[in-house]
């Protein structure tokens, strides 16, 4: 396992409230694990835990990453051992010309033009296109969302955890996601992909499904979003959405026993 958490818990800095309720679960070496669940539920704090922001206190339980107890490293020592956090809201990179921005976590400066032009395709933008061009309002969110992944992409990271690369876009569509998601994969890079749009975490392996500050459930990626649907009383979009390279994930019937089913998780 690449990511191991052990009865994970969050408070706020004051230590007043618990955001983050005893968790566990692991994610795999080049895997994509979604992490789902309703806004609130505590996934934004988890990633930022995860990758060791200072907001948060960890007040029980341990994180390990590739087998190393990471719970008291801080964030510049997690970045070295190749996590990597893609922000939900944009650092202020503003006024940045692309490239440079996306050479800032390129650590050997070799063939510096080919890894930019690289981390540019991956995320399906048209390198030549980007080259002379500035970080400033003239990009579109979907841009963007690009960029900043090509950024992390092109760190090279062993683990990059994406929280809500969706936000605010209905430009992207799920499939493209896919191409992009598996390209990385190929890198042999591993994915946690937090988002509370179902047809986003369609793209995962494995997921695990937040519940206001619980992680219910960590399982094959279609059947934690089959159980969220049936806590969030779904039926009907799960009958909809549930698919996986064209093919259903579960008959009907299936899905009308499990939504029929009493007992909670
Ligand atoms: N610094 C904080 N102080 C108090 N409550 C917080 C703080 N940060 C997050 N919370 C609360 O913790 C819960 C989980 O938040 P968050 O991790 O952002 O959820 P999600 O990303 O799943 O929407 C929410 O109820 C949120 O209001
Ligand atoms: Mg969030």
């Amino acid at each position: 396992m690449l990511l191991e958490i052990k009865d994970l818990i969050i408070r706020t800095f004051d230590e007043k409230k618990v955001i983050i309720n005893k968790i566990s679960f692991s994610v795999k070496e080049g895997s994509i694990h979604a992490i789902i669940g309703p806004n609130g539920s505590g996934k934004s704090t988890l990633a930022y835990s995860i990758m060791g922001l200072e907001t948060y206190k960890t007040s029980g339980g341990k994180i390990f990453f590739d087998g190393v107890d990471i719970t008291e490293k801080n964030i510049t020592d997690r970045a070295k051992l190749g996590i990597t956090l893609a922000w939900q809201e944009p650092a202020r990179i503003e006024g940045l010309s692309i490239p440079k921005y996306i050479s800032l976590g390129i650590k050997d400066k070799t063939n510096l033009k080919e890894k930019i032009v690289e981390a540019l395709s991956i995320v399906n933008l048209e390198p030549e296109k980007y080259f002379n061009r500035t970080i400033n309002e003239s990009l579109s969110g979907g841009e963007r969302k690009r960029i900043e992944l090509a950024a992390a992409i092109a760190m090279r990271p062993r683990l990059i955890i994406l929280d809500e690369p969706d936000s605010g876009l209905d430009v992207i569509i799920s499939e493209d996601f896919l191409n992009i998601f598996n390209r990385v994969k190929e890198l042999k890079m591993t994915i946690l992909l937090i988002t509370h749009k179902e047809e986003i975490g369609m793209v995962a392996d494995y997921g695990t499904l937040m519940w206001y500050g619980d992680a219910l459930i960590t399982d094959d990626f279609p059947n934690v979003m089959l159980q969220y649907c049936k806590k969030a009383g779904l039926k009907e979009f799960c009958k909809r959405a549930l698919f996986k390279n064209g093919k259903r994930c579960f008959s009907e019937d299936y899905i009308d026993q499990i939504f029929c089913e009493d007992e909670e998780l």
